[in-house]
């Protein structure tokens, strides 16, 4: 059984990832609009991933005998200046996700809640991956911003980027 406090604080990541989502879509349509269609990919990707994660959060609730409580989701913003800048929004954000899930953890061992401790380590190996290849990406990007030839070829890299679904195992 989940304390209150713990079914709140699981509703608000779930809310937290679909709201990564929301924002890597956005960034999805703006490398369409930029003609990136390979970095745009690379994002859309990046948000069926988002969404997964969100379900297996509602999941766990769910499995826990919990209330999974849908919230507003924010508006994401909707223009940046460069690809530069939403590589490096990417990464801000993905550390920023980093931070919420450690918040987590820590109330989840403040609550002495081994299982949900232990469910959510699965999100903190995750978050390594990701700053990882947010950071990979952002380093690519930096290398060739200065020139549009390099970009492209960047561009034509992310393109290959397919979605895996994670396992069944929760
Ligand atoms: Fe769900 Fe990108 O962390």
């Amino acid at each position: 059984m989940l304390s209150e406090k713990m079914q709140k604080a699981l509703n608000g990541q779930f809310n937290a990832e679909l709201y990564s989502g929301y924002l890597y879509l956005a960034m999805a349509a703006y490398y369409e609009d930029s003609d990136l269609p390979g970095f745009a990919n690379w994002m859309r990707v990046q948000a069926q991933e988002e969404l997964s994660h969100g379900m297996k959060i509602y999941d766990y609730i769910v499995q826990r005998g919990g209330r999974v409580l849908l919230d507003t989701i924010e508006k994401p913003p909707l223009e940046w200046d460069s690809p530069l800048a939403v590589s490096e929004h990417v990464l801000e954000h993905e550390q920023k996700v980093t931070g919420l899930i450690n918040e987590l953890v820590n109330l989840a061992l403040e609550e002495k809640d081994h299982a949900t401790n232990n469910f959510l380590q699965w999100f903190v190996a995750e978050q390594v991956e990701e700053e990882e290849s947010a950071g990979g990406v952002l380093q690519k990007v930096r290398m060739a911003s200065d020139s549009p030839s390099g970009l492209l070829m960047v561009d034509s890299e992310l393109a290959l980027r397919v979605f895996n679904p994670p396992t069944t195992e929760k």
